[in-house]
């Protein structure tokens, strides 16, 4: 959280490093991000961001992103956490139902709400939320935010 241009996107990119550390460095429990293969450091994060994406495949596909392995029950406990299950349900093949990128069939709040079912599915020792919920009602924020208390 910080007002705007604080530099959280910033922070994001280095933790992550989609930009490289030039001065100074970033310690996960202890050891230096640099010493890390980018796999295993990304691994111990879970992501929300503004921006959204989604791949060719089903949407229980999409939510298991995080876990290939995920049995259906868990995919649909992940759904429910993130508050996705009710609207995955309406879809004309619910979990079954095809997206990809750049579909329509679906809005920005409900993409949003996808990828907080994959985060809730994988469970990552840390979770970064960047406007994880800037596209969801007020409701649904409450709901999420009381939903991500125990995770
Ligand atoms: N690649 C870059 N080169 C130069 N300056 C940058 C770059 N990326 C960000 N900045 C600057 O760094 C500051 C922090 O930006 P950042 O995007 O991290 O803010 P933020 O906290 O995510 O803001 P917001 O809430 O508006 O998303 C801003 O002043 C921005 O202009
Ligand atoms: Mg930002």
């Amino acid at each position: 959280m910080g007002s705007t241009g604080a530099g959280k996107t910033t922070l994001i990119n280095l933790l992550m490093r989609f930009y490289e550390v030039n001065g100074g460095s970033i310690l996960l429990d202890g050891r230096d991000t640099r010493s890390l293969s980018r796999a295993d450091l990304r691994s111990n994060f879970g992501m929300v961001l503004q921006d959204t994406w989604l791949f060719d495949g089903t949407v229980a596909e999409n939510i298991a992103y995080s876990k290939p392995d995920a049995a259906r029950e868990e995919i649909i406990a992940a759904a429910k956490a993130a508050r996705a299950d009710f609207f995955v349900r309406t879809m004309p093949h619910g979990y079954d139902t095809m997206l990809s990128n750049d579909t329509e069939n679906i809005s920005v709040g409900q993409r949003q709400l996808l990828t907080i079912a994959r985060v809730f599915l994988c469970n990552p020792a840390l979770l970064i939320l960047d406007e994880a919920t800037s596209s969801v009602d007020t409701r649904t924020e409450m709901e999420i935010g009381k939903a991500m208390r125990p995770l």
